[in-house]
């Protein structure tokens, strides 16, 4: 049997019979006549008030220590849980050396935590994070079993950097057979071609849409990107979704909100405690962008004049001038979703030249039917497009982006035999979760973060 946990405890009635439970020690108290503890098992944000009638029994006890504790619940006088244990018995099953013990109780930084990343969860806040990283998966979850997309494992191991910007890790064996010790394989011996880490699930998402019409995963994805940002890691999970029969833009933004309105509606001790943390502008953007209302859709167009028309008005220079044709800079996409919208807005129909050679070409020839979804505090969070489906256009897209057609080959099948109009979308899933929680960093929205420079355990 696996027992009780502090989460199950806390949500049961007073009783007579004995229950067990295990945890970890938040805090201890001695009193005269009685003694108290505070003990935490990472299953919910509360911790479980133990009673020691006897103020002896926990005299050995100590912050951190892991413990398994027999006794009664009874309902609990002071504020904040309805039980406490009245402790039995007590078996500390490890001891945790109180001086030494890298958690202790003051407020810790985010730093100092990162820097202490196998012991962070134990604290509050990552703590937290991590459980509503898997409410936000079951609620992703919920929304796309109810719309009948199929979950799918895609490779992590591919062919090709799908997205183009040579961001990629490429992956070789440690040493090829008959080589002399330690001499490194070279990366085409495994395979016969190069691999890489996936930067992306899409390419193969896309094989998967053309069989079940609609599908999506949440997958690791890698980048070696150096810049040192709030918002990018060299290891993240990416959302993606591809469905088939979809022929406009809005149709894929539609999706998206529905989605993320489920998520932003989570009310869980979880996101309340991490919004403590947050300001209260932040909570109420929040809550306006889970509302009923639609977000805000604006053309790359719209978005360069009105970023200009800001220059113009206000004086205030960028420090990258927002002229068509080259790329958002997370400065203007900051101050299009914080200031411009004040919330989420979709940017649509970027110029060809900046996006990958997938996605599909407008009828005036230069601007892609794409969007990028746009969010206060954090900028893009979620990227996506129609495919172009007609094999002459993409044949020529390929060349374009000096691309090797053969291979592609698959991919351009996926076109000649049924290809259908599709498009999808991928979502940073770290960027989400610092939105929904009001974090100010990625590199807090995951376990174990690894960025340039940066890999701990
Ligand atoms: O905009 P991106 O590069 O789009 C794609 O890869 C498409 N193939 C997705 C698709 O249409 N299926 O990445 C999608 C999202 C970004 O909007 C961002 O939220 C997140 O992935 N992302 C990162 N998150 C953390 N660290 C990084 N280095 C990230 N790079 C992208
Ligand atoms: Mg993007």
């Amino acid at each position: 049997r696996l027992g009780k946990t502090v989460r199950q405890v806390l949500a049961s009635t007073p009783t007579d019979e004995l229950v067990q439970v295990n945890g970890w020690v938040r805090s201890v108290r001695l009193q005269k006549r009685v003694a108290f503890a505070m003990v935490h098992d990472g299953t919910c944000t509360q911790s479980l008030q133990v009673v020691f009638p006897d103020p002896r029994m926990p005299h050995r006890l100590t912050n951190g220590a892991s413990v398994r504790l027999t006794g009664r619940l009874s309902s609990s006088p002071g504020p904040g849980q309805a039980v406490e244990l009245l402790a039995e018995s007590l078996d500390i099953l490890g001891e945790c050396d109180p001086v030494t013990y890298p958690i202790q109780k003051q407020t810790l930084s985010s730093d100092y935590l990162r820097d202490h990343a196998h012991l962070r969860l134990r604290t509050d806040s990552p703590g937290a994070v991590l459980r509503l990283r898997g409410q936000a998966m079951q609620a992703l979850h919920r929304y796309f079993e109810r719309h009948d997309f199929t979950y799918a494992h895609t490779p992590i191991l591919t062919s090709s950097d799908a997205e183009g910007a040579g961001e990629t890790f490429r992956v070789a064996p440690l040493t090829s057979p008959g080589s002399t010790a330690g001499a490194p394989a070279h990366s085409y011996e495994f395979f016969a071609k190069p691999a890489y880490l996936t930067v992306s699930s899409q390419l193969h998402l896309e094989a998967i849409a053309s069989a079940v019409a609609r599908t999506w995963t949440l997958s690791p994805c890698f980048r070696a990107e150096r810049s040192q940002t709030n918002r990018h890691l060299a290891e993240f999970w990416m959302l993606e979704a591809e469905w088939a029969f979809v022929d406009s833009v809005a149709g894929l933004t539609q999706v998206v909100e529905d989605a993320l309105k489920e998520v932003l509606r989570l009310n869980t001790t979880e996101r309340r405690l991490l919004w403590k943390d947050a300001d209260s502008d932040k909570h109420a953007l929040l809550e306006e962008a889970a509302g009923d209302a639609q977000w805000a859709h604006m053309t790359y167009d719209a978005a360069i004049r009105a970023l200009q028309l800001r220059e113009a008005s206000s004086g205030v220079k960028f420090q990258f001038p927002p002229v068509w044709g080259h790329a958002l800079q997370s400065e203007h996409e900051r101050w299009l979703a914080d200031e411009l919208v004040c919330g989420p807005v979709f940017v649509t129909d970027y110029p060809a030249a900046l996006k990958p050679f997938y996605m599909r070409l407008n009828d005036d020839g230069k601007t892609v039917a794409c969007f990028d979804l746009l969010v206060p505090g954090i900028g893009e969070l979620v990227g996506g497009s129609l495919r172009e489906e007609r094999l002459e256009l993409l044949e020529a897209a390929l060349e374009r982006h000096g691309m090797d057609k053969e291979a592609y080959r698959w991919y351009l099948e996926l076109r000649k035999f049924g290809g259908a109009p599709h498009g999808g979308f991928g979502l940073g899933f770290e960027r989400l979760i610092s939105w929904i929680g009001g974090i100010d960093n990625v590199r807090e929205c995951i376990p174990m973060p690894r960025w340039a420079g940066r890999m701990l355990l």
